[in-house]
């Protein structure tokens, strides 16, 4: 039996229980001891050698506490971006959760002493902990690292432009060099969104089945990644001249849209693969995955995704169209999306999906946006 824990190294592994279906080497035990994608071949997915092996070997990302910085060390330049987070329900998750009569009820029907704050697994999710006076410690809300991973390693190098350098005059080679440096130090940047949605995922569906089912938390909503991320989670300052927070382009919106239903789908069915009874955890990740399945199959039917098409109609459906499970499929198909979610940011910058089959209008709109962005 193998006892893991969801995200983070230091927590105390007693929640989640796998091997009760004989899944101990289903999620992150197995992506962690695969390192090559390809080392796992499989017979739908053709794996480019553009993919880069170290985003799969690094998740689900555990941040390594000795290694957290905390916000404050950000925000001395990120001035911007700070601004934006301390407006969102991650940063006040911090002084607003424990307080909630809900938390107090789900700690209580998980029989946790000693306070949510001190609580390993509420902290995974809703904190960000870091080592201060050799102790692990909670410091505030979800916060910069939790999203673009622990910074010891890469905080002095992702804006060293090199000596007597500026942005401006950095050289190409330098800066291919730099954005390597900081990938194989663990950050999380956002030019991979497919780094992003799955660090979304991790918290986002929920995928701890006591946690749902006897403490009854929720179980996770129906996390799209352009309504979600678009919204008060938004800070898009630097690429652009004038400083204002904008939206991702139209292009980066569709490859967020695809890569989204896709990572929506892969965690689905990691989620099931730790199902053990029946109840809301069993429902909540069932109905993840015929969402997931339904949004995939609109994408499919209006742009021409030769690898997703392909895998997709190689699985078997009911006769409502739903995608029927079984535990070698559970075995196999997340690695299969996250090799095709890897694949297609790789090949896809959002120009060739449209506007013409048009996927523009599968996309959620400023209405749908969760919380005001900051301007
Ligand atoms: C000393 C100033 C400074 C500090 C401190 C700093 N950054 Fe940065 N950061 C920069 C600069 C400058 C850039 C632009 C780099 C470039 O031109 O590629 C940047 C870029 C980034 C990017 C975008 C990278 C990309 O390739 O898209 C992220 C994400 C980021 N920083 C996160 C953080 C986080 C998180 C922290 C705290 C742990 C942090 N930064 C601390 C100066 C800083
Ligand atoms: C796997 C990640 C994860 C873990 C572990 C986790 N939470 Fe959450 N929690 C979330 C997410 C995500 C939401 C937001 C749900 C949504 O809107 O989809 C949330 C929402 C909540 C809410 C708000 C519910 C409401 O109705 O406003 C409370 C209260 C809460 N969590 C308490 C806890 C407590 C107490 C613990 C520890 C026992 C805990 N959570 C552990 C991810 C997590
Ligand atoms: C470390 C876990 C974690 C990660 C990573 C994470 N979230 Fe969250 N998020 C939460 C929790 C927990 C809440 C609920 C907090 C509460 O209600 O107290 C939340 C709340 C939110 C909310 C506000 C709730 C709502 O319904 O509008 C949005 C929006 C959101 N997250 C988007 C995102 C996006 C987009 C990403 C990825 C870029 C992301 N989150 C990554 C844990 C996480
Ligand atoms: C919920 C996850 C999440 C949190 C928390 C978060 N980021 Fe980000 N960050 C993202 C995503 C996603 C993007 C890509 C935005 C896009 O392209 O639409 C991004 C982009 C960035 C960028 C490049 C764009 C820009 O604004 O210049 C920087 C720099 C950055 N983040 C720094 C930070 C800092 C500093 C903090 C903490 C104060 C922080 N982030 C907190 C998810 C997060």
């Amino acid at each position: 039996m193998q006892a893991v824990v969801h995200r983070r190294g230091w927590l105390v592994p007693v929640i989640l229980v796998l091997g009760a279906l004989g899944l101990g080497a289903s999620y992150g035990v197995a992506a962690r001891s695969n390192p090559h994608i390809a080392t796992t071949p499989t017979s739908f997915v053709q794996v480019s050698s553009a993919i880069a092996p170290m985003s799969l070997a690094a998740f689900p990302p555990e941040l390594d506490l000795a290694k957290v910085q905390g916000a404050d060390a950000c925000g001395e330049c990120h001035t911007r971006e700070m601004e934006a987070w301390k407006r969102s329900t991650h940063f006040a998750t911090w002084t607003t959760m424990h307080r909630k009569p809900r938390a107090r009820e789900i700690a209580s029907a998980l029989e946790i002493k000693g306070g949510i704050k001190r609580n390993d697994l509420c902290v995974n999710c809703h904190y960000t902990a870091r080592v201060v006076d050799e102790k692990p410690k909670p410091v505030s809300g979800v916060s910069c690292e939790s999203c673009h991973g622990a910074a010891a390693d890469w905080i002095n190098v992702h804006n060293d432009y090199g000596a007597n350098k500026t942005k401006e005059t950095e050289t190409p080679e330098h800066r291919a060099m730099r954005l390597k440096a900081c990938d194989a130090s663990g950050m999380l940047r956002p030019a991979n969104v497919y780094l992003v949605a799955r660090n979304c995922y991790s918290c986002h569906s929920v995928p701890n089945e006591k946690l749902v089912n006897v403490g009854g938390h929720p179980a996770g909503s129906d996390f799209e990644l352009v309504s979600w991320s678009q919204g008060e989670v938004r800070h898009n300052y630097f690429q652009n001249p004038d400083q204002g927070n904008r939206e991702a382009s139209v292009e980066r919106k569709r490859v967020l849209y695809v890569v989204g239903a896709l990572t929506d789908l892969e965690y689905a069915l990691r989620g099931m693969s730790k199902i053990t009874e029946r109840g809301a955890y069993r429902d909540a990740m069932i109905k993840r995955k015929n969402r997931a399945v339904k949004r995939i199959d609109e994408i499919l039917s209006r742009v021409s995704l030769p690898e997703i098409q392909c895998l997709m109609s190689s699985l078997e459906r009911d006769e409502k169209g739903r995608v029927k499970i079984n535990q070698a499929l559970l075995n196999e198909l997340p690695d299969q999306l996250a090799a095709l979610s890897e694949q297609f940011v790789n090949t896809h910058d959002g120009s060739n999906l449209g506007p013409r089959p048009p996927l523009d209008a599968l996309i959620p709109g400023p209405e749908k946006y969760h919380g005001t962005a900051q301007p």
